[in-house]
């Protein structure tokens, strides 16, 4: 409940400060809306099936679902609805631009890109990067009480206290890669990637500074990838 009631008062947010927005373009508008059709097409998500299609994946998502590369996603442990919203966003061409990953989704079903996204889900999260170092305070506040006086509402309200993502479709954060988290938050923040229904994302985003994001990525890939629980 807690998240929901976030996301209405980020959805409020986004309605008051779109006029102070930083940027006056409009974030394009997502492709999934979460019919009661499109939650048990996701449910109804095959494991084997979509072990077999990641085959497809592997060479940059890994055999494990851990990005090969410092720019490509982790996929292991995700939220399934939320993996595959993001396969239909980048099939739809608009919500998310990226012709590597169009190329490979275009020709995917909507049960193809549930199965993918099922077998993702069951795989093991990325352990913590202890390469990156402790967060100091005011991301740890960030992260679990957000900052009143920006309007920032805590990226654990939505996120889960342990970067584990919520239902339906808010991503797990914990263990994402560095370089993917900022180059994401780049894309939010210049609106040219989709948000979800709420608009999460939007406004939020240009109150964060640079050091902010660069912490708040640096704290995620430390602290590691755990799974959302099972409803
Ligand atoms: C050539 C390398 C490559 C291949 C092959 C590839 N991907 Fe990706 N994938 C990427 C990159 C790079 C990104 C980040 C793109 C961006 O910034 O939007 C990405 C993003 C994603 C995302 C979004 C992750 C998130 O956290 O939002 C999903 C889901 C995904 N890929 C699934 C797949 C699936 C399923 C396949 C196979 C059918 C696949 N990818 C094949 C490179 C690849
Ligand atoms: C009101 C709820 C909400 C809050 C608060 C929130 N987020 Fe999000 N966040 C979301 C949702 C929902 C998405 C998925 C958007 C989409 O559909 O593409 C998301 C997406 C993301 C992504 C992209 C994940 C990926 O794999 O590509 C990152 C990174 C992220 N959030 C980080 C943060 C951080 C850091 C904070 C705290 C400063 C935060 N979020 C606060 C709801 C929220």
């Amino acid at each position: 409940m807690k998240s929901s009631r976030a996301a209405i008062g980020s959805m409020l947010i986004c309605w008051a400060g779109g006029v102070y927005a930083q940027s006056t373009k409009m974030p394009p508008n997502p492709s999934v809306l979460w019919t009661v059709v499109e939650q048990k097409l996701v449910e109804s998500g095959d494991t084997q099936r979509g072990k077999k299609i990641a085959e497809r994946c592997s060479h940059c998502h890994g055999e494990d679902g851990i990005g090969v590369e410092p720019g490509i996603p982790n996929l292991a442990g995700q939220v399934p609805a939320y993996t595959y919203k993001q396969l239909q966003h980048y099939k739809a061409k608009g919500p998310r631009n990226h012709n590597p990953m169009r190329r490979r989704v275009r020709r995917l079903s909507d049960q193809d890109m549930a199965d993918v996204a099922a077998w993702y889900a069951s795989l093991e999260p990325a352990a913590p990067d202890l390469s990156q170092p402790q967060a100091p305070e005011e991301i740890l506040k960030l992260v679990e009480r957000g900052d009143q006086k920006r309007g920032i509402t805590a990226c654990a309200a939505c996120h889960g206290v342990r970067g584990e993502g919520a239902p339906i479709d808010t991503p797990a954060i914990g263990g994402q890669k560095f370089e993917y988290f900022l180059a994401t938050m780049q894309l939010f923040a210049q609106r040219d990637r989709a948000r979800d229904v709420y608009n999460s994302m939007c406004d939020l985003i240009g109150r964060l500074t640079d050091e902010d994001l660069r912490g708040l990525g640096r704290y995620y890939a430390r602290l590691g990838g755990h799974k959302m629980a099972a409803k």
